[in-house]
């Protein structure tokens, strides 16, 4: 089948789409956009996070005939062309990032976080994130980040 949708705001089409694939599979092998990642494919990780019509979600678990007509953003979405959004440049800063395979969907999260609260508690920061899971960091990396990032987008 052939899936038409809009992915960070450009038109997209993909052909030959087999009924069972994932949006996940969709994105990276079809359509050329590997920063969401697949590490568990199960919906227990959130590297594959995405927004889905402004709501976030696995891409793993998402049908690729559930995209048809939607709006989808991907972490590769949210920087403008190599100017990098505050939230990825608060990671590469705070040294949030180790192997990388957690770090999509974790800017994903976070980012989507700050839209509604510049300056959550810990405890906030840390439910927003509870999804995600990272092996290599122990996370307080990603705290700091998180906290950079919402200084950086206008915490008063
Ligand atoms: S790859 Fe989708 S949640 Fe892990
Ligand atoms: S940096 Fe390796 S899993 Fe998080």
């Amino acid at each position: 089948m052939r899936i038409s949708c809009i992915i960070n705001g450009e038109a997209q089409q993909a052909d030959d789409v087999w009924e069972g694939e994932s949006l996940l599979y969709v994105l990276r092998e079809r359509l050329g956009l590997p920063g969401s990642k697949n590490a568990c494919e199960q919906g227990e990780c959130g590297s594959c996070t995405v927004y889905l019509d402004g709501i976030l979600v696995c891409a793993c678990l998402v049908a690729a005939g559930q995209a048809q007509g939607r709006q989808i953003r991907t972490v590769e979405g949210l920087s403008d062309g190599d100017l990098l959004a505050p939230i990825q440049q608060a990671f590469l800063r705070a040294g949030a990032v180790q192997c990388g395979f957690c770090t999509p969907g974790l800017i994903m999260a976070a980012y989507d976080l700050l839209q509604t609260n510049p300056d959550p508690a810990e405890l906030e920061v840390r439910e927003a994130l509870a999804g995600n899971l990272c092996r290599c960091t122990g996370y307080t990396k990603i705290l700091d980040a998180v906290r950079l990032a919402g200084a950086r987008m206008g915490r008063p």
